[in-house]
């Protein structure tokens, strides 16, 4: 796996001050300023479902590290071919069967290992899974329910966010009486209310139409720089993955690995603006280019 500009960090050890005599003064030891734990610290994660003729290695040795990084959050992106384990890392990730706990190897969030789901992270799935017996405005609201957060508040918060994914009017919908971007929608809210440390978000846009995806993904970069959350986003969308990535995480399939860690430049722009940009059209094309030579297809390997 290949990797830019990405360096574990560390301390260095404590060293004299040059043209001070020696032995005259105790030394004080020099200060090192306490560096935070990392956000999250895969290690050789290694996952294989069922076993002997059946097994099927979905994950092998995935190693990568999101430093705390002050004032910034990370926005990572994931791409890869159908069944390359994007949803199992982040499922992992997260602490939610069967894909947790990895086969082998170790998870840790901000410097602790992965035991279970916890607050501290929020998973907008691929399947949005709504409660269908809650309206919008309960769908959204409930994980705040969950926490203790007094009703009046809760549907304060949660009637501002309806409205920050484009669902006013529809507030007091059941989930079967919505279309499924409409649902993706109340499940983006009902996960981004929470305000969790770490965001996943699994193909969270595939299901909107061109142009709710355009303001889903200006609404993301603006909460997430509000926020300096950490956010994993899985996409098909090689534009959806320059456009919003910090870094995209390249994965191939049989077995799943991560081949490539690609660090993007910030845009400054809007989608539609940065779409335009010479060096992003490049940067595109290059990334399909790598998933091209990933995907099973042209390996002339069955998926
Ligand atoms: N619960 C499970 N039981 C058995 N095998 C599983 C299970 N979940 C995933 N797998 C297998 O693990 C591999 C990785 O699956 P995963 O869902 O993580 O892929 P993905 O990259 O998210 O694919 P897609 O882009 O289609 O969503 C696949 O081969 C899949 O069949
Ligand atoms: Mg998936």
């Amino acid at each position: 796996m290949s990797e830019a500009n990405h360096s574990p960090g560390g301390t260095s050890p404590a060293r004299a001050t040059p043209g001070k005599p020696e032995g005259l003064l105790p030394a004080a030891p020099e200060k090192q300023p306490l560096k935070p734990p990392d956000v999250v610290t895969f290690k050789q994660v290694c996952k294989t479902f069922g076993s002997g003729a059946a097994a099927k290695v979905a994950l092998q040795d995935i190693n990568f590290t999101i430093e705390d990084l002050p004032n910034v959050g990370e926005l990572v992106t994931m791409v890869g071919p159908s069944g390359c384990g994007k949803s199992t890392v982040l499922r992992i990730l997260a602490g939610l069967k069967p894909h947790f706990p990895p086969t082998s190897g170790e998870v840790l969030v901000l410097g602790k290992p992965v035991t279970e789901p916890g607050p501290d992270r929020g998973l907008v799935d691929q399947k949005y899974s709504l409660l269908p017996h809650l309206d919008v405005t309960d769908n959204v609201a409930f994980g705040l329910k969950l926490r203790g957060v007094a009703r009046s508040e809760r549907l304060d918060r949660a009637a501002e966010w309806v409205k920050k994914v484009g669902l006013q009017g529809s507030e007091k919908k059941y989930p079967s009486e919505l279309s499924g971007g409409m649902q993706q929608r109340v499940a983006i809210a009902a996960t981004l209310i929470l305000q969790p440390r770490i965001l996943l978000m699994d193909e969270p846009f595939g299901s909107l139409d061109p142009g709710i995806r355009l303001r889903m993904q200006e609404l993301l970069v603006q909460l997430w720089s509000e926020q300096q959350s950490t956010v994993f986003l899985v996409t098909h969308s090689v534009e959806e993955a320059v456009y919003l990535g910090d870094r995209v995480f390249l994965m191939a399939p049989n077995p799943g690995r991560l081949v490539e860690i690609l660090k993007v430049p910030r845009p400054a722009e809007s989608p539609e603006a940065s779409r335009r940009k010479p060096w992003f059209i490049d940067f595109c094309q290059a990334l399909l280019r790598r998933l091209e030579e990933e995907s099973p297809a042209s390996r002339g390997v069955k998926a």
